[in-house]
């Protein structure tokens, strides 16, 4: 009944999106996702997304500082920058390095930066948290993720990457949205909206269990949370956040 329920929204939502289902096999969807919808939307929902988190996102990135390296210095990497929407919470001297699979967010990722010159940009790596072999292994004291590993191909991909990257002893922040308990109706709302969500936006997947991702990938130290995000209207509002150390 379940199944037969969610495949028949499913059905509804889609034909209520035909014209960019039409625009998608016609090849035409993907990259006007990917150069100006996708790009307008990230600027909008970051500023949103932060006004919701700000107190969580100040929390979690509290004991930054602690991480840096005997010099001082605290080499951080991002993952999916985005339009840089984390870039206020990072302390001042910090030197970042971004990485995105899409190039096309150098609007936002300006405006970010000519609003947050305490922090140094080092490097802006067009690559995917799948394969960050730009960057050495064992070079950065934190990597940061917020709401990219519904994105991406290969969530344990991903968390390989960010174990070898990081310095023994570094840090892996994060905050994502992620599956609602399996018996909720937002839970079966998230089944019904997956596939045109993940189409019109971007690849994102709404049902993904990311805290399972990281429970089995090998910290040493993993503090985790579940926490709802007020985002009235929209199946992400469950979310994790928290910090593991390599
Ligand atoms: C919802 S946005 C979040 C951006 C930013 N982190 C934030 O919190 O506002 C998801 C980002 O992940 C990027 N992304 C998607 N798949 C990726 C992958 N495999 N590797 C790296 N970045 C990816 C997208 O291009 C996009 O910038």
């Amino acid at each position: 009944m379940t199944e037969a329920s969610i495949l028949f929204f499913r059905t509804c939502l889609a034909l209520l999106a035909m014209p960019i289902y039409i625009l998608s096999f016609l090849g035409i969807w993907e990259p006007f996702c990917k150069k100006i919808f996708f790009p307008f939307f990230l600027e909008k929902l970051s500023t949103i997304h932060n006004r919701k988190t700000k107190k969580q996102k100040q929390e979690l990135f509290r004991n930054l500082p602690d991480f840096a390296g005997p010099s001082g210095e605290l080499k951080l990497l991002e993952i999916g920058t985005g339009c840089g929407a984390n870039f206020q919470f990072y302390p001042p001297g910090c030197r970042v390095t971004c990485t995105d699979i899409n190039p096309n967010f150098q609007q936002g990722l300006s405006r970010s930066m000519s609003q947050n010159q305490h922090i140094h940009y080092e490097r802006f790596l067009v690559a995917a948290g799948e394969d960050l072999h730009q960057v050495p292994s064992g070079s950065v004291d934190a990597v940061v993720c917020t709401l990219v590993l519904c994105s991406v191909q290969s969530v344990n991909g991903t968390l390989k990457e960010v174990m070898r990257v990081l310095k023994p002893g570094g840090v892996f922040y994060f905050l994502e949205h992620v599956a609602d308990d399996h018996s909720s109706w937002r839970y079966f709302w998230q089944q019904v909206c997956y596939p045109t969500w993940k189409l019109v936006f971007d690849g994102c997947c709404l049902t993904r269990e990311i805290w399972k991702n990281l429970e089995q990938a090998n910290f040493s130290e993993l503090k985790l949370q579940h926490i709802s995000v007020p985002l009235p209207g929209t199946p992400i509002k469950p979310h994790i956040i928290g910090y593991a150390v390599k």
